[in-house]
């Protein structure tokens, strides 16, 4: 399947030591792509680098806050210095430290949520789009609450939708450059983020009672979406939110 081949592409991807970031690492790699996994910590994400490499693929850690620019900047001077360009982004790091009504949420909440969820995919583009040549693809993750804000989850809701905004401005922008951006809307996904979810019986049985597949994911079955995203089979695709979420949005 040679539209699917990553070989000797670089792919950078946040929140790379667990859950969709590192199916998402481990998919990318299997397809030939070299991999700089990002994540706050850097012990996580060597282990995450080393089982690829064990398993024949190419990666390697590299530490970064996302929510502040500087970091980025630097990770990528080391992008540089190490691939010398950048193919592929997939920003899908991600916080939500706010869990109520909205209208409780104060300035700090706020600004903790846009540094990570929006300024740090924009910043990522920003600093990463000098590295990359046409035929260059980024991802960001979003999420099902993009459209449908998940109770309880509005400031995280309100910077997913924020991310599908700047998804589609980018596409236009970077368009004349040969780089595409997509966005990949995850419904409830088996990981540490959705943990509060689907640990409580209760909880987990109402959200799943609303996904027609009656279950919710795995995160391998978020790690194609991307790989079909950042892929040649998706030269033609620019713009888009591509919904993975066991039908809850019909
Ligand atoms: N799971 C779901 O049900 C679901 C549904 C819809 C959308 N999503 C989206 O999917 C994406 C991945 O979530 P997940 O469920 O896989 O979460 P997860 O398992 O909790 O993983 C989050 C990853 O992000 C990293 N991270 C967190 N804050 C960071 C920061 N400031 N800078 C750099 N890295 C950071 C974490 O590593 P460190 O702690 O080492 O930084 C970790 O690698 C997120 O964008 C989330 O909004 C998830």
């Amino acid at each position: 399947m040679k539209e699917f081949d990553l070989s000797n592409r670089v792919a950078v991807i946040t929140g790379a030591s667990r859950g969709i970031g590192l199916a998402v690492a481990q998919k990318l790699s299997a397809c030939g792509a070299r991999c700089i996994l990002v994540s706050r910590k850097v012990e996580s994400l060597e282990v995450a680098a080393a089982d690829i490499n064990k398993a024949g693929g190419k990666a390697i850690a590299m530490a970064c806050h996302t929510g502040y620019p500087d970091q980025i900047q630097a990770m990528y001077e080391k992008i540089e210095e190490e691939y010398g360009c950048l193919d592929i982004i997939v920003n899908n790091a991600a916080t939500n430290p706010h869990f109520g009504e909205m209208i409780t949420a104060d300035a700090g909440i706020w600004d903790k949520t846009m540094d990570v969820n929006i300024k740090g995919p924009f910043f990522m583009i920003k600093y990463g789009v000098p590295l990359m040549k046409e035929g260059g693809a980024i991802v960001n993750v979003s999420s099902v609450n993009a459209v449908r804000p998940g109770l309880f989850q509005g400031v995280y809701s309100a910077t997913k939708a924020a991310l599908v905004s700047m998804t589609q401005s980018l596409a236009q922008e970077l368009a004349p450059r040969g780089i595409r951006v997509n966005a990949l809307l995850p419904g409830l996904t088996d990981t540490k983020f959705a943990s509060a979810i689907i640990s409580s019986e209760e909880i987990c049985n109402h959200a799943v009672s609303q996904i027609p597949l009656g279950r919710y994911a795995r995160p391998e079955e978020m790690a194609g979406a991307v790989l079909y995203l950042v892929s040649d089979a998706a030269s033609f695709t620019t713009g888009t939110s591509l919904v993975c979420d066991g039908g809850m949005l019909i």
